[in-house]
């Protein structure tokens, strides 16, 4: 954005009220501190009434008013939710689902994102904005579009189709490759034509995995194309504007990666759950993943909530302190602005009963209050704003690999890239260590610890990137369910990870799936060595939830693995067992790994999912290992550093003292050294 000091906000939508309103709007806005908001995401159907009738005048008086109140204006291009008249004369706009239903108006978001005919209207729409508020100087980004896929990220429909295959031809170039590509010898799934090939589903039974992964990976491309053809209209009108449109944390359906290359600044909505006492910690997850997105650059937070969300079963407020809490912690992890849905609560529809900086019970309330002190603590933090957080530990996350794993068929339907991923980013939040995360064909050389959760798919150049960083001294931790299959979700053959096994010294011959719920066809009776006489003595251990670990003579080792094991082959003699499994079946077999390398270098291998005494337990040691000290700080206390400036956040409900300095329950407090 183009700020100098920390941006403060929130979605603005002053179609909901009166001219009156609006002026008692921007005195608050005043009071509170407020810099910039985000105008007209779902004003669709104000600004264009009827087909190609464009009525911007009333948002240019309402930017107009912002901008002489000194009020930035991050504009949307108002896509999001297009009016019932468009779906009404156009069907092919709206989305049809996987069973040929297709959604209708009276929500949002209701578009077929390869649809010609939106694609249309949505140019149109854009060019008029860009036309009238691409030279407004009280315009300081341009909010392409909100939430891309969240309701809807693909549509079974005719053009979806076309779009498919045309992707495809790009893809694979012939029909050979592509029968290749999706193993289509298998079940006599072979095509001889491109009409042949058709987006996955439904199906009788489990549907072609590599089909479903390119399936995808089109309808990310395709709503990124969407996107595109916003900010190519942008950007034809006026270059300096910056624009970006608002990411949801890991949200599994984008490759946020790929989009992140076409925004100028990343921007992320997230509401953790202040119901959960792991709340900030989930936050955490998303500021880093945010961060690392952008390439280190600062993001802003777009979107979050200064008391309680309304879409929940139950819907708990943020405690007392934890809104300016949780936004400090967001600086302090890299963005540069703070916003909020929404400005005011709204009198109707159906988030009426969102929170929002300015509560239906108005002035005198807690939550205005601390949007009020919130405001006045980030103007003392522009001296951040554009610096970077250069953590020196990497958690690898690659949405491809993601997609592969979910749709193979096994060897289980748990999301483990995601479930790993922030284990055990949680685990080096939990000790005080900031990480980036890092795309696996990316430099990795300037980390110094690299974990690797679940890397199902393991691409050669994945690979070279891995071997490369250990080679130039980093320590790394490669957890299960790692090279599995290659590139195009191939097995891979001679031992999972047999393709990175001179890195690690180790290969996978088996996968030893834990915690499985028992088939019991009929009555399910207790275990009688009376009257089961075979039965009885047949042990399960794959539903053990759990498998012990022990160092590998005998004595305790902090930890155990949680639903998974694997037989693992050790091939060098470089390589140190550190824990063995201390369970049947795989009694005495290698658990966890680890292979030195010259230069300070480590390869370790986890064949299981650690619970969290033996993450803390791995990365205590890899940290070590790796020169990364270990904070000896307070329960419930972190310390950030950004921009020069330390920041103690006191998440426990006592006061702590640290570092000589009194933080109350849920506070901050910010100093330079
Ligand atoms: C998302 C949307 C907003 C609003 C909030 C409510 O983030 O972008 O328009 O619906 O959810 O939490």
């Amino acid at each position: 954005m183009r700020l100098t000091s920390i941006a403060y906000g929130a979605d603005y939508n002053p179609e909901q009220w009166s001219a009156q309103t609006l002026d008692e709007d921007i005195a608050l806005m005043s009071e509170a501190g407020v810099n910039v908001v985000s105008l007209g995401i779902f004003s669709w159907a104000l600004l264009e009434p009827s087909d190609g009738r464009y009525d911007l005048g009333w948002l240019r008086q309402i930017v107009d008013r912002l901008h002489a109140a000194g009020i930035g204006v991050d504009l949307a291009t108002a896509t999001a939710s297009p009016p019932p008249w468009l779906g009404r004369r156009y069907p092919e706009t709206l989305p049809v689902d996987q069973n040929g239903v297709t959604l209708r108006w009276g929500s949002r978001q209701q578009y077929n994102p390869s649809s010609a005919k939106f694609r249309e209207k949505v140019a149109g729409l854009v060019r008029a904005m860009a036309a009238e508020f691409a030279d407004h100087p009280g315009v300081v980004a341009w909010h392409i579009g909100n939430e891309y896929a969240c309701h809807v990220r693909e549509s079974f429909d005719p053009e979806s189709a076309e779009r498919f295959r045309a992707w495809l031809r790009r893809t694979y170039g012939t029909l050979d490759a592509l029968n290749d590509a999706w193993a289509t010898t298998f079940w006599s799934q072979r095509v001889y034509d491109w009409d042949e090939v058709i987006p996955p589903g439904p199906t009788p039974t489990i549907a072609n995995p590599h089909q479903r992964t390119d399936w995808n990976a089109f309808c990310s491309d395709a709503l990124l194309e969407l996107y595109c053809l916003e900010r190519d209209i942008l950007k034809a009108a006026n270059p300096s504007i910056p624009v970006t449109t608002n990411f949801m944390g890991l949200f599994g359906a984008l490759d946020y990666w790929k989009w992140a290359e076409h925004v100028d600044f990343v921007s992320n909505d997230s509401y953790p759950d202040p119901a959960n006492p792991r709340a900030a910690r989930d936050f955490a997850f998303q500021n880093d993943l945010m961060r690392s997105l952008g390439g280190g650059k600062p993001f802003i937070q777009m979107e979050q909530v200064t008391s309680a969300v309304q879409w929940r079963p139950r819907n708990t407020p943020k405690r007392p302190g934890q809104y300016g809490l949780w936004s400090i912690q967001a600086v302090a992890q890299g963005a540069d602005g703070i916003l909020n849905f929404q400005w005011r609560q709204s009198p109707g529809g159906a988030e009426a009963l969102h929170g929002a900086m300015v509560p239906h019970a108005g002035r005198d309330t807690r939550v205005w209050d601390e949007v009020v002190d919130l405001g006045a603590r980030l103007t003392d933090l522009s001296a951040v704003v554009g610096t970077r957080v250069e953590p020196r530990v990497a958690i690898v996350w690659d949405y491809a690999n993601a997609w592969t794993q979910a749709n193979a068929c096994g060897p289980v339907t748990d999301r483990v890239p995601d479930i790993e991923a922030r284990a055990w980013h949680g685990s080096l939040w939990e000790l005080g260590i900031p990480a980036d995360f890092a795309h696996p064909g990316g430099d990795l050389t300037r980390y110094d610890l690299i974990i690797v959760p679940a890397l199902y798919r393991l691409t050669d150049a994945h690979a070279a990137r891995l071997r490369e960083a250990v080679a130039g001294g980093a320590v790394m931790v490669v957890t299960y369910l790692s090279g599995y299959v290659d590139e195009r979700g191939h097995a891979v053959l001679g031992g999972y990870l047999s393709t990175i096994a001179d890195v690690l010294g180790v290969r996978v011959t088996e996968p030893v799936a834990l915690g499985a719920r028992p088939d019991v066809d009929g009555r399910a009776e207790p275990l009688d060595p009376l009257t089961d006489r075979v039965s009885s003595v047949v042990g399960t251990p794959g539903a053990n939830d759990s498998v012990r670990l022990v160092a590998p003579d005998g004595s305790a080792w902090a930890g155990s693995g949680l639903g998974w094991s694997e037989r693992i082959a050790v091939d060098d003699a470089a390589v140190t067992v550190v824990a063995v499994f201390d369970e049947a079946d795989v009694e005495g077999l290698p658990a966890v790994t680890v292979r030195a390398h010259p230069h300070g270098g480590a390869a370790w291998y986890v064949g299981t999912s650690l619970d969290a005494r033996g993450r803390d337990s791995v990365l205590r040691r890899t940290l070590g290992d790796a020169g990364i000290a270990v904070p000896d700080l307070p329960a419930g206390v972190q310390r950030l550093e950004r921009g020069g400036l330390t920041f103690w956040l006191n998440h426990s409900d006592v006061t702590t003292t640290v570092d000589g300095i009194d933080l109350g329950p849920r506070s901050v407090h910010m100093a330079r050294p």
